[in-house]
């Protein structure tokens, strides 16, 4: 948040960053702890006329029995503890009292709502922490915000490159309804080395499970048609295969397993639309969880035997079905995949990776593929440019000297022929 602190509070404030070691974890919506920081950092700045100091610490805190005995709604326990500090003009006990209060506010007409503290007041709650206010006239405040302690590992940022892609032989039971998208899933899947079972419903994946198959890990849709629930399926499979792992896929955002914005705990979620990459990881990721360590003959799909003209090929398709099967074609044909589903992440990708070829497809959700390919052009003129279309021309295309087109719908050959020109 450094840059957003900076441009906010403005040069006269000095701001300070005091990050304890061995912090621990804490599990809650960053947008919102974010909002939360902003907010006091703000207040702090309006408190000290836009000059003084601004303080900010994480640490690790515990509150006692003895603490919880003074606040009545305080569970003893450890905590993250976050506070905002600053050298401002402090607030009277009557100011303090009230300044969580929805629309209270001290400050000109048109300048507070008064909401910003009744916000970070609902996050902590909502996230079971707990405020605590230290302020005098003249002496600054304290903001000191306390985050339930969580065991769970870290949940690392979802990144493009993180680390090789590995399958496993384990068995996996697939279970979706949209026929394409489990097919697709079926062949990701069986191409990493997994043994792959598949049912359209909950239901009938309950057969599967019923003629008694070992299963390691059910991959399942969130929302289907059918009588059966998939957290029901879950519940069911698991009676009869305690050691089992389990994955949600959902393309909506709220739904029975996320309750509140956050996830119930250990469950694992793979939101759609996702790239091939992302389902290999977080397969992998789930069974490491759960301590299932890959088998020792677990194939790689790297290409080890990458042909010396082996290219960098950046896929840029907002259809992740379109995008998931091309970039396992070209991957067939030994060349290394970056996916993107939208413009603007493939011109960030082409501006901090080297690539050979950019394949984008032309309507594409935020720029269009000629945007994209004129911008990447301007950064990196050795590039090839393919335009995945399906019309006969790509407008604009004679601004982007050298661009082939490839027409859709295209196949193995096709990708392979107009890989092997350029
Ligand atoms: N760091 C601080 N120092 C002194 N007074 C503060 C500080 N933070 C909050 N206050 C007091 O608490 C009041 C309420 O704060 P709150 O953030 O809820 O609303 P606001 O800052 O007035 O308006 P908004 O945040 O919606 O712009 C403020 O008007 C101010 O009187
Ligand atoms: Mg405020």
């Amino acid at each position: 948040m450094d840059d957003l602190l900076r441009r906010t509070i403005g040069e006269a404030v000095e701001i300070e960053t005091v990050i304890a070691g061995g912090l621990w974890n804490t599990l809650v919506d960053p947008t919102n702890l974010e909002n939360a920081v902003l907010n006091l950092a703000i207040n702090a700045r309006d408190a000290m006329d836009a000059r003084g100091h601004l303080t900010i610490e994480a640490g690790n805190a515990f509150l006692d029995d003895s603490y919880a005995d003074l606040h009545a709604e305080v569970v003893a326990g450890q905590y993250v503890q976050v506070s905002v500090t600053d050298t401002g003009t402090g607030m009277t006990p009557e100011v303090m009292a009230q300044a969580f209060e929805p629309f209270f506010s001290t400050k000109p007409q048109g300048k507070g709502t008064g909401l910003g503290l009744s916000m970070v007041f609902g996050f902590v709650k909502q996230s079971g922490g707990h405020v605590k206010v230290y302020s005098e006239p003249g002496q600054g405040t304290t903001i000191k915000l306390y985050l339930p302690r969580s065991m769970q590992a870290e949940d690392a940022p979802a990144e493009i490159d993180a680390g090789p892609i590995v399958g496993g032989n384990e068995t996996i039971l697939v279970v979706e309804d949209d026929e394409a998208v489990r097919e697709t899933v079926v062949a990701v899947l069986d191409e990493l080395g997994y043994r792959v079972l598949k049912a359209p419903d909950a239901q009938s994946a309950l057969v599967v499970i019923e003629s008694g198959v070992a299963v390691d890990l059910l991959f399942t849709d969130v929302v289907m048609p059918g009588p059966l629930k998939s957290t029901e399926l879950v519940r069911k499979t698991k009676e009869r295969i305690p050691q089992l792992s389990v994955l949600f896929t959902s393309g909506y955002t709220e739904n029975s397993i996320v309750h509140g914005g956050r996830l119930d705990e250990g469950v694992n979620l793979l939101s759609k639309p996702y790239s091939r990459d992302a389902l290999a990881r977080k397969i992998r990721q789930v069974f490491t969880r759960d301590g299932k360590i890959p088998r020792l003959e677990m194939p790689s799909v790297e290409p080890e035997k990458a042909p010396r003209d082996a290219l960098v090929v950046l896929i840029c398709e907002d259809d992740a079905i379109i995008r998931m099967d091309t970039a396992d074609m070209v991957q067939e044909l030994g060349h290394t995949v970056i996916e993107a589903e939208t413009g603007l992440k493939a011109l960030q990708i082409a501006s901090t990776r080297e690539i050979d070829v950019l394949l984008t497809d032309v309507g594409l959700p935020d720029i269009s593929g000629g945007e994209l390919a004129r911008k990447v052009r301007a950064q990196r003129p050795e590039v090839a440019i393919v335009f995945a279309t399906g019309h006969d021309t790509v407008a604009g295309i004679d601004e982007v000297p050298g661009a082939s087109v490839l027409r859709k719908p295209y196949q193995f050959a096709q990708i392979q022929k107009v890989l092997a020109d350029v």
